[in-house]
């Protein structure tokens, strides 16, 4: 195994900020929950392939995924360093670091718990997780050859805070990829139902908002990202989403014969797990999408 210059590439930890509070004990909290969605703990939706995946086995799903941006973000061989900006307990780090033994990974997450839970999970791969804010790391310019966003940019409304801090952190020619839902329209234009499982959406899974792919697409070049590339991967994504009545069904039944009081943010999760397939099933207003960008 290589010994990795991690704590150099990464200063000091860096304290979270007032705003991101909901965001943080809403991950403290519930991310045991995932467990049950992810034995693997992807904390995200999966891609389904013909040939390669089984629809009816999440993880392969899930794991699926995570090849899909390794591939994009051009480090699925290679090697080189990976930042995970709001990695979760590092699955897809995990993922990444034991199919290339070549790559180094840091993750960042807002969320102490998941730092903790997920560096022991990674104590014997080429990885580390840090309790940073993705807007502002502590990460060197230039110094990682590749960025991936799973899932995580939504939380802070695709704001192009987090873009530049991206494009910041990686070296020139490093892609960033983001897997995450978007709008297809503008928050204002969506149908009084779709306004409703939006806000809903927002609430209970602690989103500012979702961008529109459009001014999305934008605010990536206008940081200064190149090649910008949209593929909308929807129906990929459709068969794992389609899993979240199961998934949802299937915990309530777990606490219900454990006897176990649901916590808030547990409710919470199983919530906005819903509104998600809801909004998913509004194809025209929300859509999945994979974006690769390179500085
Ligand atoms: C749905 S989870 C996805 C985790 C992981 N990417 C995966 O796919 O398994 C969202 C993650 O984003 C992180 N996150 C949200 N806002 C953040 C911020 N401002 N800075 C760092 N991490 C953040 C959360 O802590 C959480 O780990």
């Amino acid at each position: 195994m290589h010994t990795i210059p991690l704590q150099q590439t990464a200063k000091t930890v860096s304290n979270t900020s007032k705003p991101v509070t909901d965001i943080i004990e809403f991950y403290n909290e519930a991310t045991t929950d995932y467990q049950f969605w992810s034995k693997s703990y992807n904390m995200h939706f999966g891609f389904f392939k013909w040939f390669t995946t089984n629809p009816f086995k999440r993880d392969t799903m899930l794991n699926e995924m995570n090849r899909q941006v390794l591939k994009r973000v051009g480090l699925l061989k290679e090697r080189g360093l990976l930042a995970d900006l709001g990695c979760g307990v590092g699955g897809t780090m995990r993922y990444a670091l034991t199919n290339n033994k070549k790559l180094t990974s840091i993750g960042i997450t807002l969320s102490k718990f998941q730092m903790e839970q997920g560096n022991r999970f990674l104590k014997h791969l080429n990885g580390v997780i840090l309790c940073e804010n993705y807007d502002h790391t502590s990460l060197a310019n230039s110094s990682c050859d590749g960025a991936i966003a799973m899932e995580s940019f939504c939380h802070g409304g695709h704001h192009r805070n987090s873009f530049a801090e991206a494009y910041r952190i990686l070296k020139p020619c490093g892609r960033l990829v983001i897997g995450d839902a978007f709008l297809k329209t503008t928050p204002e234009a969506l149908c009084p139902g779709g306004k409703y499982f939006y806000k809903n959406l927002c609430t209970h899974w602690n989103l500012s908002r979702l961008g529109s792919i459009a001014e999305v697409t934008e605010e990536l070049k206008k940081v200064g990202f190149s090649k910008v590339k949209v593929e909308h991967i929807s129906f990929n994504v459709a068969p794992s989403v389609l899993h979240v009545p199961f998934a949802i069904f299937g915990f309530a039944l777990k606490n219900l014969f454990n006897k176990e009081s649901l916590k808030k943010e547990s409710l919470h999760n199983l919530k906005g797990s819903f509104y998600a397939l809801l909004c998913g099933l509004q194809l025209k207003s929300f859509g999945y999408y994979l974006i690769t960008c390179i500085k």
